[in-house]
């Protein structure tokens, strides 16, 4: 009787153990990932974008606040927030704070369905289940989007949710294209579409999440990379296996980190943060990503 009674405590509790370490250590185990992208002309001088995304920052997330802000030493040519970045109508003074050494850089962004409506209590495991697509029922923001983009666009950065810019980055002439987000439906991309400035050093396509079919049609504007975030990396992964699920269109194999989409190249990052109703990572730190843009081989 003993020994049968110890078989599924020992399974609770390596369950337990597995959950505080998703939960306490890897939540908090921020990882910088640099990648280089062969993606200027000859003879261009190399630049650095420092992708950030999906911080789903709450207030009290001290640990994620203060590794942000380390980020600003890194003093990048460019940084791109990919949305998703508050989860609390009181988040948006802690997050400038966060932003505050970067702010000063040129910068700019698309918002994530998390930027518009609170998250709500949900079962943890539905990730894994379906996409969260359809757990945005409500119509109305109840998150405060307007202050979180006054926040960021006050420092310079430039609001890119359907819309196109020119933007120096470096010694580079950047023409830039952005969606908002496809997961609810607010991507418009017929507002960006048509061919990229081909006088432009540099064309890069961003959106929150990274779906096929808008990436398809960036590439075959000529946008030449392509930044997104969202899939969280998979969030809960299977070790030396990955993503169980990407929570969009894009496939399994290119959930995060950089490969390709048609002609463009394309970085996903899996991003900072969790629901604050999701609250754990496993085999899939949270990262920021520093992309060095180089000239072509
Ligand atoms: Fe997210």
């Amino acid at each position: 009787m003993r020994k049968a009674a110890a078989i599924p405590l020992s399974l609770l509790g390596l369950g337990l153990a597995g959950l505080g370490y998703a939960s306490v250590i890897e939540r908090n185990a921020f990882r910088l990932r640099r990648f280089d992208i062969p993606v200027l002309a000859r003879g261009q001088r190399p630049v650095r974008i420092l992708h950030l995304t999906d911080l789903h920052l709450t207030p009290g997330r001290k640990m994620l606040i203060n590794w942000v802000r380390s980020l600003g030493e890194l003093k990048p040519d460019l940084v791109v927030n990919t949305g998703d970045s508050i989860a609390h109508p009181d988040s948006v003074a802690p997050l400038m704070y966060a932003l505050e050494p970067l702010l000063s850089r040129p910068g700019l962004f698309v918002y994530g369905s998390n930027d518009l409506f609170a998250p709500r209590p949900k079962n943890p495991f539905n990730y894994l289940l379906r996409p969260s697509s359809g757990d945005f029922k409500q119509k109305v923001p109840n998150l405060p989007t307007r202050e979180l983009g006054e926040g960021m666009t006050a420092g310079g950065w430039l609001d890119m949710n359907n819309t196109t810019a020119r933007i120096k980055v470096g010694d580079l002439d950047v023409a830039v294209a952005g969606i908002h987000d496809s997961h609810i439906n607010r991507d418009r991309y017929d507002l960006v579409a048509g061919p990229a400035p081909a006088d432009a050093d540099l064309r890069l396509g961003v959106m929150h999440s990274p779906e096929p079919r808008n990436m398809t049609r960036f590439a075959e504007d000529g946008y030449q990379l392509l930044l997104a975030g969202h899939t969280h990396g998979g969030q809960l992964c299977v070790p030396f296996y990955g993503a169980l699920v990407t929570n969009c269109g894009i496939d399994r194999a290119r959930v995060k980190g950089l490969s390709h989409h048609d002609s463009a190249w394309l970085h996903v990052s899996a991003g900072l943060g969790t629901s604050p109703y999701s609250p754990v990572r496993f085999a899939c730190y949270p990262e920021a990503s520093l992309l060095t843009l180089m000239p072509r081989r």
